[in-house]
């Protein structure tokens, strides 16, 4: 009887995670260890470790693993082994194995890259974003490939060092790769579920573009006796500025910066009515007195649906102790907007310089550096893939998942589309207080053991759906 059969085949991967779970949690610690960051060239060697060690990760699994050197970090890139003339589904699944700076320090409760567990916690820069969300991925593979049980479809994993700094390197490697990337879908676990009773399929992600804005006033700095009331201040100059990006509501008052935003359809308003996570209790969880954005939308669809600017850092003047009479030579902003569908990255970049170059005044010069930059991703999850992700979710968390779109951007999964031809079920096991990009970042144990059978349930829905 088939449905015998395949609970059968449940049960020994099953067994497999069960018996191993203690192994692939000190596996996790050892991987959290390398301190791979890839922003900071300091940590250009532990990021170089981080993916050797990968490779000899995926090696000993008994994946089909190479190194993929590019101008930036390297490229993982690991296959389940071919049986020949055996033809069956093909799907990839991409993670990142650089993490997030971890500073500041002092806010840790224990160092970032010295793993802790406590209770459902595992505390550690990389945990939830992104090494133990597609570890997780990894073990469930694993436990087909060692207990000989037949993996019902091929998966080739594409783990990247650059997820954190844009992607650079992995556009024109992916272009490379297509032949052997001919995959039907791509699975991704490097985004959030609501709570652990509400898994979610992510049907959409928000698009990011960065800039950084620089004004130079005079060629040094200046006491502030001697010269105030003469001579411009750029962090004043700055601030006036950056004021008058947005209005009181989130508004962005950069001309054209709505211009190609589409209206929510009423399907996607009746879902976000239907997101379970209360206002009150989320302003509670940040230590906020109320919470802020744009009218007439709710709190989810500002977060995932609505565009936004944020300034993301400030630099200027006197930073240390005490206090210093100085007008600052320059002062300058990191600022990334959050975009949404139709929205052209690079238009918006251009808007946004033209507009800080009109209302920059002559007493400071405007240096405007663009950074990295990806659009936004939305696919109809009514397809049989998602289909049967949702249903490997429902399995492994007893709960029937929501669909959602979110606010955070992975911009290579548009290239997976443009590319590869294939859409991406976006399947993430972060919780909100996850802290990812923050200190004390850590993902829970039980999405940790949940996903893992998510996973293994993932690949048999998916080769049945195909
Ligand atoms: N895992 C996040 C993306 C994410 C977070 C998606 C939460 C959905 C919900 C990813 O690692 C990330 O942080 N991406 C950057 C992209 C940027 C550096 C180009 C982001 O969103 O800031
Ligand atoms: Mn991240």
């Amino acid at each position: 009887m088939p449905g015998s059969n395949l609970m059968h085949m449940a049960a020994s991967w099953m067994n497999y995670l069960k018996q191993h779970h203690e192994r692939f949690l000190n596996e996790l610690v050892d991987y959290l260890r390398i301190p791979s960051v890839s922003a900071q060239s300091a940590h250009k060697k532990d990021v170089e470790r981080c993916a050797d060690w990968l490779v000899n990760h995926c090696r000993n699994m008994g994946l089909k693993t190479r190194l993929i050197r590019t101008q930036g970090h390297p490229i993982v890139l690991a296959r389940t082994p071919r049986k020949k003339g055996s033809v069956k589904p093909h799907f990839m699944v991409y993670g990142h194995y650089d993490v997030q700076p971890p500073e500041p320090f002092d806010l840790w409760t224990s160092p970032p890259f010295e793993p802790r567990m406590e209770g459902d916690h595992l505390f550690a820069r990389g945990s939830t974003d992104n090494k133990g969300q597609h570890f997780v991925h990894l073990k469930a593979v694993e436990a087909y490939l060692k207990t000989g049980q037949e993996l019902p479809c091929e998966i080739t994993f594409l783990i990247e060092g650059e997820e954190e700094v844009g992607s650079e390197s992995l556009t024109p490697a992916l272009k490379k790769l297509k032949p052997e990337l001919d995959v039907a879908a791509v699975v991704v676990s490097d985004n959030g579920m609501p709570s652990l009773k509400h898994p979610a399929l992510t049907y959409g992600l928000r698009g990011v573009t960065a800039c950084e804005v620089t004004l130079v006033g005079p060629n040094r700095d200046l006491h502030s006796g001697i010269y105030g009331g003469a001579v411009d201040n750029p962090a004043m100059v700055l601030c006036q500025m950056l004021a008058q990006l947005r209005d009181s509501q989130g508004r962005v008052k950069v001309p054209g910066f709505y211009d190609d935003v589409q209206a929510l359809s009423l399907l996607e308003r009746s879902q976000a009515r239907k997101f379970p996570l209360k206002d009150e209790a989320m302003a509670r969880s940040l230590g906020v007195r109320a919470l802020f954005g744009e009218k007439g939308y709710l709190t989810v669809e500002r977060r995932a649906a609505r565009p936004t600017l944020e300034i993301n850092g400030l630099t200027s003047g006197y930073q240390g102790e005490g206090s210093k009479t100085i007008i600052p030579s320059k002062a300058s902003a990191k600022i990334t907007c959050r975009l949404v569908p139709s929205q052209d990255p690079r238009k918006i970049l251009r808007l946004l310089k033209r507009h800080l170059q009109s209302i920059c005044p002559k007493t400071v010069r405007l240096h405007f550096e663009a950074g990295h930059s990806g659009k936004a991703y939305v696919t109809a999850p009514d397809g049989p893939y998602a289909k049967a992700a949702m249903e490997a979710l429902e399995v492994a968390f007893g709960k029937e998942p929501i669909l959602m779109r979110e606010g955070g951007s992975i911009p290579i999964v548009t290239e997976f589309k443009e590319v590869l031809g294939a859409d991406t079920l976006l399947l993430g096991l972060g919780l909100p207080d996850d802290n990812a990009h923050s200190p004390n970042e850590k993902m829970s144990l039980t999405a940790f053991t949940k996903g893992m059978h998510m996973s293994a349930a993932l690949w048999q829905n998916l080769a049945a759906h195909s």
